[in-house]
């Protein structure tokens, strides 16, 4: 694409301009504008740049070796991973109200993120991967007051804090911008068309209690869910496509054993722009597969069910 190869020259050169010789921070969440942000700077000043990843303990399956993977052994990125599932976890013990399961995660990634700034040292700039409609619109996104667009990065009041300045290169771009840009800078189609994944996690999508139990269920059955969505290249059509896991118990029989083990709901929407979204209508051969493969495979679950509810007036996320 001539005009996305011009758009990369004309921002890496403005981005060389404004960082000359500086150090930039960038906190990489795995969501689209992020990876497309961290791949332009890089691009632009190489070794200036380090990204700072959060393994807050609520991630999907494999989420941080694939971050590794791609931005440390592929692109050669400076890459921080910050270790604290532990500490986002002990401060999550006991907390069912998914308003304070949100603020306890969004002030500890505050926390964290701080932390690991101080330790690189000599920071200039943090750069966001904040997107035009971002910055016209202060709108939360699908009306969830907790669901501000910019709160899964939780870095308001940063930058004054630490006398950082702000570096936004996407700030003009719309979001199918923003993919072309990713897919002309090299990122894989898994991250360019990644579905949104909440800031909180997994968090959200364990109703009630977070434990170590409770997110080994959800993990599982979310990782057999997006397989079979990739495989059947169900995964890029839908809005979204998660696991959810309800505390609550029902009984099942498996062999000649009586079970009494907890159910997974399987939120699969078609949307534009998540204020609205509707259940998508797959094949109930695929359901049936997803089902078993999840009752199988996943211990602890013997229940299986399918959100068919639309928004609104049921929101997107079960919290
Ligand atoms: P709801 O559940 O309100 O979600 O229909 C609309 C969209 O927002 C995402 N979402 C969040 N994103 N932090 C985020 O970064 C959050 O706390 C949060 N809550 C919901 C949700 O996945 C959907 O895409």
């Amino acid at each position: 694409d001539w005009t996305m190869a011009g758009y990369i020259e004309m921002s890496v050169e403005k981005i060389r301009k404004t960082v000359g010789d500086r150090h930039v921070i960038l906190g990489l969440s795995g969501g689209v504008d992020s990876s497309v942000a961290a791949a332009l700077i890089h691009r632009a000043i190489g070794e200036q740049l380090t990204c700072v990843f959060v393994d807050n303990g609520l991630l999907r399956k494999d989420e941080v070796q694939a971050v590794e993977k791609l931005f440390g052994d592929n692109f050669h990125m400076n890459l921080v991973v910050s270790r604290t599932a532990d500490l986002f976890l002990d401060k999550l013990v006991g907390v069912t109200d998914p308003e304070r399961k949100r603020k306890i995660i969004g002030n500890t990634f505050v926390e964290v993120f701080e932390q690991e700034v101080e330790k690189i040292g000599e920071v200039d700039f943090l750069a966001q991967g904040t997107i035009y409609p971002d910055v016209i619109e202060s709108v939360p996104i699908g009306g969830n007051p907790a669901a501000l667009i910019k709160s899964h990065h939780n870095v308001g009041g940063l930058p004054e804090r630490m006398k950082l300045k702000i570096l936004e290169p996407l700030n003009q771009l719309f979001k199918d911008e923003v993919r072309r840009l990713g897919e002309e800078l090299g990122l894989p189609k898994s991250v360019v068309w990644r579905q949104p994944f909440p800031g909180p996690g997994l968090a959200v999508r364990i109703i009630g209690d977070i434990t170590p139990e409770r997110l080994r269920i959800v993990r599982e059955a979310d990782a057999i869910l997006m397989e079979e969505m990739k495989a059947e290249d169900y995964y890029y059509k839908v809005w979204q496509s998660f696991a959810v896991f309800l505390p609550v118990q029902s009984v099942g029989v498996m062999g000649d054993e009586r079970t009494y083990d907890f159910v997974i709901a399987l939120r699969i929407v078609e949307s534009i722009d998540a204020m609205t979204a509707d259940w998508a209508r797959l094949p109930h051969e695929f359901l049936q597969k997803v089902s078993n493969r999840i009752i199988n495979e996943v211990q602890g679950v013997n229940r299986v069910v399918l959100d068919i509810s639309s928004k609104p007036p049921s929101t997107i996320e079960w919290e």
